[in-house]
Parts: C-alpha cells; sequence; structure tokens
C-alpha cells in the first residue's frame, strides 16, 4: 500500500472532492435539490475517508480517478434507487446509531427450505418468531447457487436473484416489510470472498473473456500457487487440500479457498470492488440491516503470507463501510472472522465491522463444560471482552458451521495448559472418545498434516440430550437440559447481541441421513442443518416434555434479558468467584448492578460467604431465575448446571429530595 503523508491526503481529497461531485450532481440531475443536499452532507463526512483507503488500495492504477468516480456513482445510483420507507430508516437510525446494543435484541438464524420451506411459507412462522421474542432474523443464504452441493448455499451464482426453490425477489421484500412491521430486523449474508464458477462472470471467464479472468485470480501454471501454498492453510482439506483448482477448460488454476467450486474474487481489481460495491448496495436496499460479511480473513492475498487478516482486508471493509454510511445508513455490518482471537478484535470497529461473531466465547463455553473448569474462560475474557464503543458481540453456541477451537495459545499456556494437547482432548470429547464425555458430535476436516480438527454437532447432541434418549436416562436427560439452558442463559446475558440456532430451543438432536446424500456425505456440517421438527415443538407447550422443559426455561431467560437494562451494551466485568467451577460476572447500568453465576458442574457448587461480601454482595439479593432469596451471611449454594442472575432487592421506596 502506498501511503504518502496527510497533507497531501487532506489536498488530494477536498481537490477530487469539489471535482467530483458538480459530475455527480449534473448525472444525477433530476434529484430534488433538498434531498441532494442531505446526501452531499453524508458524501462529504465520509468521503476523505474513502478516498483515503481507495487510494491506498488502487492509487497505483493509472486511471484511478476513473475508478473513482465509478464507484461514487454506484453509491448514488443505489441511494437513489432505495425506497423511501429505508430512506426514512436510516433517519431513525442516525438518531440511534447503536440501537444494536439494546437488551431487546434476540437474535435467530435459520435456514428458509428447512425452517418453513420457502419465503412466502416462512412469512407463516412470524408469529413463532415472536413467541419467542425474536427481533434480529439470519436468514442463511438465499441467492441462486448451483444445484446439489453448493455450501449450504454460500457459493453465490447471482446476488440479484433469489434460489428459485426459496422464492422471488418480491417475496422477499414482502416477507422484509413483514419483519419490519413485527420490530424484526433483517440479517443478510454478504458473501464476497468469492462467486460460485456459475456465477455470470466465472462464466464469461469460462469463455475466455479476459476481462472476467481478472475478476478472480488466475494462473497459467504452478509455479505461483506452489509458492502461495507454502504458507497458506488448507480451509476443507477433505474437499482439496491446498486452495487452487484447476480449469482444464481455459487452462487455468483458478484461487479457491473453500470449495472448488467457490472462485475467490480479485480486489486488487478496482473493477472488482465496484461491481461488489454495487451488489452490496443493492442488498441493502431490500431491507437489510445487518449484512453479515462472509469470510472476511481471506479477501486479500500476498506471497509469503497466510492470506489471512492481511491489512488490505481492513480496508476494503472499511472502505464498504463508508459506501454504505454514505448510501444505506440503516446497515451495519457483521464481520464473520473465525480465526485467533486478537485478528477476531482487529475487524470490530465503528468504521469496520459494528459487530462480530465471538468464536471465543463460543469454544470457550464448550471447554468449560467439557473440562467443568471455568479458568480458561475466565481468563480469556478478563483479556479479550471488552470492545471499542458503539460496537457489539454477537454471542453463539452453535451455528451452521463446526466448532473450531480458535481460542489463543498463549492464554492457555499462562494456565499451564499445553495448547495443542488440549485440542486433542476437546476433539475427543465432542467426538465421545473421552471417557467423561456426554457429548454426541463428529469430527470435521481432519488435516493429517497439521493434525487439526473441528466438530460438528447440534447442541443438545453436544449437550448430551441424545445418549440420555438412547439409554432413556431420565437424570442425564437433566443434566443435558442444564447445560442447554445454562449456556444460553450467558449468551444472553454477558453483553451483546444473543444468537439462537434453529432448533436449539425445543433442543433438535444431531440428524445422520446427510450420509445418504452424494451432496452432503462429505460434510459433517450436514449433521446440524436439518429440517425444523414442527411436531416436536408443537411439545413446547406441555412442561412434562424435555421439550416443553427446555422451551420454557429459554423463554425465562429470554425475558430476563429484556426486562433488565443491565443487559444493554457490551461491559461486562468478569470476577473470580473463588470457586473454578463457577463462572461469574458483573453488569452495570446506571443504578442497576446485576450479577450473573454460573456453574458448570454436575455437583452442587458453594461460594463462600466471605467471597459474596468481597464482591459487595451487603443486602439481600434475589435471582430472578429461580425467585430464591440470597443473602451474604451464608455460602451460596449453586446447583448442578444452575445459572442465577442475582439483582440486589428492592428496599421499600424511601422519599428521595427533589
Ligand atoms: C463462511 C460460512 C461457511 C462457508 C464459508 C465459505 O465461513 O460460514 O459456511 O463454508 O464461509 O463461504
Ligand atoms: C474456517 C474459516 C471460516 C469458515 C469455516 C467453515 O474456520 O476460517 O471462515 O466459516 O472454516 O468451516
Amino acid at each position: 500500500m502506498n501511503t504518502p503523508n496527510t497533507t497531501w491526503f487532506n489536498r488530494h481529497s477536498s481537490a477530487s472532492f469539489a471535482r467530483l461531485m458538480p459530475r455527480l450532481r449534473h448525472r444525477f440531475s433530476a434529484v430534488p435539490e433538498p434531498e441532494w443536499q442531505a446526501f452531499a452532507a453524508r458524501m462529504e463526512r465520509h468521503f476523505p475517508r474513502l478516498f483515503i483507503i481507495l487510494h491506498e488500495l488502487y492509487g497505483q492504477h493509472y486511471d484511478f480517478f476513473y475508478h473513482l468516480e465509478c464507484i461514487l456513482a454506484t453509491a448514488v445510483e443505489r441511494w437513489v434507487a432505495r425506497p423511501d420507507e429505508l430512506k426514512a430508516l436510516d433517519a431513525v437510525r442516525e438518531t440511534d446509531p447503536s440501537w444494536y446494543q439494546s437488551h431487546q435484541l434476540i437474535g435467530y438464524i435459520l435456514y428458509v427450505d428447512l425452517f418453513a420451506g420457502d419465503l412466502k411459507r416462512l412469512c407463516e412462522r412470524i408469529p413463532y418468531l415472536k413467541e419467542i421474542g425474536v427481533t434480529y432474523l439470519h436468514l442463511m443464504p438465499i441467492f441462486k447457487c448451483p444445484t446439489g452441493d453448493n455450501d449450504g448455499g454460500y457459493a453465490i451464482s447471482s446476488y440479484r436473484e433469489i434460489e428459485p426453490r426459496l422464492g422471488t425477489m418480491d417475496q422477499l421484500a414482502e416477507l422484509t416489510r413483514h419483519l419490519r412491521t413485527h420490530g424484526i430486523s433483517l440479517c443478510l449474508d454478504f458473501v464476497f470472498n468469492h462467486t460460485s464458477d456459475e456465477h455470470e462472470w466465472a462464466q464469461r471467464a469460462l469463455q475466455n473473456s479476459l476481462e472476467h479472468q481478472e475478476y478472480y485470480r488466475m494462473y497459467d501454471d504452478r509455479a505461483l500457487p506452489d509458492q502461495f501454498e507454502q504458507t497458506v492453510r488448507s480451509v476443507f482439506p477433505d474437499e482439496h487440500p491446498g486452495c487452487f483448482t484447476y480449469r482444464s477448460r481455459i487452462r487455468k488454476w483458478v484461487w479457491t479457498t473453500f470449495k472448488n467450486y467457490q472462485w475467490d474474487l480479485n480486489y486488487e481489481n478496482p473493477a472488482v470492488f465496484n461491481r461488489m460495491a454495487d451488489e452490496m448496495l443493492f442488498l441493502a436496499n431490500q431491507g437489510v440491516e445487518v449484512l453479515r460479511l462472509d469470510a472476511v480473513a481471506f479477501l486479500w492475498k500476498r506471497l509469503g503470507t497466510s492470506c489471512e487478516n492481511l491489512p488490505e482486508a481492513h480496508r476494503l471493509i472499511q472502505a464498504f463501510n463508508a459506501l454504505v454510511r454514505i448510501a444505506a445508513p440503516a446497515m451495519v455490518f457483521k464481520s464473520e472472522a473465525i480465526v485467533h482471537p486478537d485478528e477476531v478484535a482487529r475487524y470490530i470497529a465503528e468504521d469496520e465491522c459494528q459487530l462480530s461473531y465471538n468464536p471465543l466465547l463460543m469454544a470457550l463455553l464448550w471447554n468449560a463444560l467439557a473440562t467443568r473448569e471455568v479458568g480458561l474462560l475466565r481468563h480469556s475474557l478478563r483479556k479479550r471482552f471488552a470492545l471499542p464503543t458503539n460496537t457489539a458481540w454477537v454471542n453463539y453456541i452453535r451455528c451452521h458451521d463446526d466448532i473450531g477451537w480458535t481460542f489463543s495459545d498463549d492464554d492457555a499456556r499462562e494456565l499451564g495448559i499445553n495448547p495443542a494437547d488440549h485440542r486433542r482432548f476437546l476433539n475427543d470429547f465432542f467426538t465421545g472418545q473421552h471417557p467423561a464425555s456426554f457429548a454426541n458430535g463428529l469430527p470435521f476436516q481432519l488435516n493429517p498434516i497439521t493434525g487439526d480438527q473441528r466438530i460438528s454437532g447440534m447442541a443438545a447432541s453436544l449437550c448430551g440430550l441424545e445418549r440420555a434418549r438412547q439409554a432413556g436416562d431420565e437424570r442425564l436427560a437433566d443434566l443435558a437440559i442444564r447445560r442447554l439452558l445454562l449456556l444460553h442463559g450467558i449468551i444472553l446475558t454477558i453483553g451483546g447481541i444473543p444468537l439462537i440456532y434453529a432448533g436449539d430451543e425445543i433442543g433438535t438432536l444431531n440428524d445422520y441421513r446427510f450420509r445418504d446424500h452424494p451432496d452432503q456425505e462429505g460434510d459433517s456440517r450436514w449433521v446440524h442443518r436439518l429440517p425444523f421438527d414442527w411436531e416436536r415443538a408443537d411439545d413446547r407447550r406441555d412442561p412434562a416434555t424435555p421439550e416443553g422443559r427446555l422451551f420454557a426455561g429459554l423463554l425465562k431467560l429470554i425475558r430476563v434479558r429484556q426486562n433488565n437494562a443491565a443487559f444493554t451494551r457490551s461491559e461486562t466485568e468478569v470476577i473470580d468467584t473463588g470457586n473454578p467451577h463457577v463462572l461469574g460476572y458483573f453488569r452495570q447500568h446506571f443504578e442497576q448492578s446485576v450479577l450473573v453465576l454460573a456453574n458448570f458442574t454436575e455437583q452442587v457448587q458453594d461460594i463462600q460467604a466471605v467471597r459474596l461480601r468481597q464482591l459487595g454482595l451487603r443486602r439481600t439479593q434475589t435471582d430472578i431465575v429461580s425467585g430464591q432469596l440470597v443473602t451474604a451471611s451464608q455460602s451460596l449454594k449453586l446447583d448442578p448446571y444452575q445459572f442465577m442472575v442475582l439483582v440486589r432487592t428492592r428496599t421499600p421506596e424511601t422519599p428521595t429530595s427533589p
């Protein structure tokens, strides 16, 4: 990246702005003046940083200014096409930019086909989502993709067409409108690291269009691919080791980080940035409020590096962010970086991704269940949970992907844990091989060279419900449900947006039928991507069933979150409870201070009275989950896997002076 000095930039940025704006105004002369003024003000605010970034990335191109103008024109065009109701939402969000930090937010992730059949029928399921309290809905990819294997929709053939099985763009618009009237924000993926090989650009490239071949990363021979593969990891080693795929028709090696039909885009080409900015703003105009940026780590490549998390990847996202602030400010970004926690954190900023998955919390919650100890979880949270203002975590237990053990090796070593041995233990535990295990999980993508492995499975199976069912053992089933509630209790209260994976609210178990399916058998993630069982869901109303107990328990925890302002924002003070099996943290909001306690074992655990007093618990507290009263004069007992939220018991109103 070229980095001339600030004065140079300021001068050139203002000069470019002064030159480009009248040209754009002329091109879009139909826009009424007052509207244009408001837009121009946003442009003026965000242009300097956009200019700097684009110059860093593309300034060496002789036709840089041509590209810059094209990119700005894309922003104007998309803003002009933006529906009025979304422009109204833009205005609302601009006055409340950190709306996503609210404790009212409850996220839910689903596959449209597996949950409802198609977009139309999904509309009919909104009452179920409302029953749970969902206010943020993430639909797994719904755009056109190859038939057969398509990486669960993550191989996109057109960003403008819905996969015909699922419906039409009009139905998406209809759904989005319905969701908005019910106070539910839509989240969709922006799969922008790659397209499918059936995308028009890829098809043109296969027909030897040089212009389109430059949209991707292609090599005539193995010279460069061999060099890259010295330092780049294989994400899906089962599918193809290395990250290139040979296409005999054009006699070229194509960069394919993920599956061989997912072609990585070449962001060194400014035309690609512009085309993708257009696709992104098109998505924004469909009413997307949270855009999940898929596979952010891989956007940029440089020889001699891991080709993950390069500075240019951040700059690209920041440039996209600036365009959204200009042309669709109601939308925010969520980063999907399943990498080392230091790297995850680097994507989180108001001018990059306001939201980020929290893969560290996810992995360490599973770790705490397996080890029955909270040391690594506590240590890592203390170091890494705090975030910059106006950003938030998206906390989850399970999602459509595998569980990777992406904790920091240093954090582990600081506690005397050998990271490699420990990951082996976790894989043994969650594939059910370890004697202390209660889990039914499947291995995912064992890399024979590095020994790296991940885990697939539904939360309920990983928590022991599958084994309990097989054994017909009520006590084990009870423990499994307690584990599920414990994990959900934490993501609901620790700070950030909680995401529930469809089916987890009714304890859905693994589905092994993918093994009979030729397009799925090689990818164990399908064990946890299964049709929503509406019949079992009907049992949610029956407290005598495990589904009923789980569902009722979860609803109670959701209400605890939504009724207490202490759960807004991400500021959390993780404490030492004095008991290695009990996690504890304070949440504070103005006068309300709440202490959350979580027992990660199947035994009763104590917290000493003196410890409670040291933590400042003087008066009587109420556990708002169970209703139980707690005094600091005696030690506190937590039942197996008990999850407590202690709130100071209200004393009778004392008159306050005005
Ligand atoms: C993301 C998705 C994952 C997909 C990959 C490639 O990580 O979550 O499911 O395989 O990107 O698009
Ligand atoms: C890797 C990637 C992540 C992707 C996952 C799919 O962990 O880093 O982006 O979601 O693989 O399994």
